[in-house]
């Protein structure tokens, strides 16, 4: 259980961290899905590969550490939050098949375009603390 001090200094700084880090993401997916659309090979490059990878990690530890400091609870109250993780599996399955697995580049394009809606609705959860998201009455 952190203390209320240390909930006071890393809160502010873990925040902005994270919506930093998912905003670098997403641009990131979304420059890397339109490359691979017009059929660059930059998106799948080693080292692109490995900076998403960093991001991302980043992004996950600092949701994690903030769920720990806000000690809270995703099986209830805080569901939006066992939202949020249900939706990040769906966000990675379909964020794959829409840079690679996918067979056709009509395909891909779809997937790609699925996985944008999946994490925009998932920041409008987190934002509104709702499982409904934007569709909260
Ligand atoms: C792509 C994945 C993710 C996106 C798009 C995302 C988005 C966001 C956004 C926009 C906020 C700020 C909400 C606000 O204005 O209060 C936020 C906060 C938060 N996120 Fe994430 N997040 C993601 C992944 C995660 C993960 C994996 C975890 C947990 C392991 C997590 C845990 C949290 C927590 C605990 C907060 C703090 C809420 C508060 O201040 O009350 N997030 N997230």
């Amino acid at each position: 259980m952190p203390s209320p001090e240390l909930t006071a200094l890393l809160y502010p700084l873990l925040r902005p961290a994270h919506i930093g880090l998912v905003g670098l993401s997403v641009a990131g997916y979304a420059a890397r899905a339109l490359g691979v659309f017009f059929g660059q090979a930059w998106p799948l490059a080693p080292a692109v590969r490995r900076a998403s990878s960093l991001i991302d990690t980043a992004l996950l530890a600092a949701g994690a550490s903030l769920w720990w400091l806000l000690q809270l609870n995703p099986l209830g109250p805080d569901t939006w939050l066992g939202v949020k993780l249900v939706l990040l599996v769906l966000y990675i399955g379909l964020g794959t098949l829409g840079l690679k697995r996918a067979p056709t580049r009509v395909a891909r394009a779809g997937f790609a375009l699925a996985a944008l809606a999946c994490v925009g609705f998932m920041v409008s959860v987190a934002v509104t603390h709702h499982p409904l998201g934007l569709f909260a009455p």
